[in-house]
């Protein structure tokens, strides 16, 4: 298994290009099970999870083709994918594929409203909390679908369609949007989604499939309305800049001090994790195509955080800002509210020489001088990267073990790191 070494110290100074998003492509990706026709996709980040969505969805008999790569295009751009799912031959995805990556559990929405039947293995727990579906699982049910659990399968079907209805989410739930939201797009009649997910990735899917034809209004607010349509067709859409590689990096550069532009990403999409990065001592500005991140001499100061639903500090950048908060003067409180058990970079920091405490759903980080490098290893994805940023200032070295939760969501990571003068290579196992 590859592994990544870093030495610490070296200040990251110079240009990241930010990828297309990892939990945008996934359900655009998706949601060419809508269609016959082609779905294009541009801006798709190159990531072991992409791969994964593709085997699945081969096995549903798509089709697809990437395009090839253009001269002067380097590796860190993003490719374009050409999905069509003309000739569906199975609507069944299998244990062994859904427990490799939760979100395929949601090509449950477009298999049961274009075709009438689906058959999705339930996806299980995870290293970050039980993460159920039954939200899921109650938007489809509200919709008309008849709903059985066999043999830890969720068999939906519906052979005279879906149905508009109203439906009410207690909690807010990215997934249960983007499913509630693909399988209204081909419902008879109206559909009024409460408390939807406000996430800059929902908006992205209905641009799109408002592109392939659908008629929806209010992506992005906590109501949205879908007037279903008999069919859709095929577009192109280029995928959104991924908000938490953004994130990511504006930490790393908070904890290393130095000077990053960070391109081809919105500020916007990001507003609460910069906001509190400026309460922390950072510079941040805009810049035409992206945003500047500045740390030059000053220190980090402590900052408490809670993580909430979009537009509020998201739970995917929680491990990353733990990390920048080890070397704060003095301590922070960072509650997770999103998900359950995800503090498994706690113990991971600790071994760096972090002093965190665990209370409940609150972490009390106290700001230490230095952190030692040591062998580390974490149990998903951004775990992985906060050890990354705490890694890039601890004295000597690190050795990330486990490489594939990164390979998972972050694009090139040790190249455009490397490139902005940080030390770190990979080691190939
Ligand atoms: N929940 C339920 N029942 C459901 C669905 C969700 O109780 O049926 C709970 C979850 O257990 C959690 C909360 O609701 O406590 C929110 O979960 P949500 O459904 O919003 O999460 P998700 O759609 O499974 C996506 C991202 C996650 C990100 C969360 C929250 C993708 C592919 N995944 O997951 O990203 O943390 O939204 O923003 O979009 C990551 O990229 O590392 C990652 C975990």
């Amino acid at each position: 298994m590859d592994r990544i070494r870093i030495r610490g110290g070296a200040p990251l100074n110079g240009l990241i290009p930010i990828s297309g998003a990892k939990n945008a492509a996934l359900p655009l990706m998706i949601a060419s099970l809508l269609t016959e026709e082609n779905l294009e996709l541009g801006n798709v980040p190159r990531l072991a999870d992409i791969s994964s969505l593709l085997r699945i969805m081969s096995n549903f008999g798509v089709d697809h083709s990437i395009a090839g790569r253009r001269p002067g295009q380097s590796s860190e751009t993003g490719q374009t994918i050409r999905l069509t799912a003309k000739n569906i031959i199975d609507t069944t995805a299998p244990y062994e594929l859904v427990s490799t990556m939760r979100a395929s559990f949601w090509v449950i929405a477009p298999l049961v409203a274009r075709f009438g039947h689906a058959k999705v293995s339930m996806p299980g727990g995870c290293a970050i909390g039980t993460r159920p579906v039954d939200l899921l699982i109650m938007a489809l049910a509200k919709l008309g679908a008849a709903i059985e659990i066999e043999g830890g399968y969720v068999v939906a079907t519906a052979p005279k369609g879906l149905i508009g209805a109203e439906i009410d989410f207690p909690k807010v739930t990215v997934g249960g949007t983007h499913v509630a939201l693909m399988a209204a797009t081909l419902a008879q009649g109206t559909t009024v989604i409460r408390n939807a997910a406000r996430e800059p990735e929902v908006v992205d899917l209905a641009e799109c499939l408002i592109k392939m034809g659908a008629r929806i209004e209010g992506a992005g607010t906590s109501e949205i309305v879908v007037e279903g349509v008999s069919r859709l067709g095929g577009t192109s859409h280029d995928v959104m800049p991924d908000r938490i590689e953004t994130g990511t990096y504006a930490m790393a550069v908070a904890m290393t001090g130095g000077d990053l532009i960070l391109d081809n990403t919105r500020p916007e999409y990001l507003q609460a994790a910069l906001d509190v990065l400026g309460q922390a001592g950072v510079e941040v500005s805009s810049t035409h195509g992206g945003i500047r991140i500045r740390r030059n001499g000053n220190g980090i100061q402590p900052v408490d955080v809670t993580t909430d639903p979009f537009p509020g500090f998201p739970t995917d950048l929680q491990a990353q800002f733990m990390a920048l908060m080890t070397r704060a003067n003095g301590t922070s409180r960072i509650r997770e509210t999103i998900f359950e058990n995800r503090f498994m970079h706690v113990q991971e920091l600790a071994r760096l020489g972090a002093q965190i405490r665990l209370d409940g759903d609150s972490a009390y980080v106290d700001g230490v001088a230095g952190l030692k490098g040591a062998p580390v290893m974490a149990t998903d994805l951004r775990a992985s990267v906060s050890l990354v940023i705490a890694g890039l200032v601890a004295e000597g070295e690190t050795t990330i073990n486990r490489v594939y939760h990164l390979d998972r969501g972050f694009e090139a990571l040790e190249a455009k790191l490397a490139r902005c003068g940080a030390q770190i290579e990979r080691l190939r196992g």
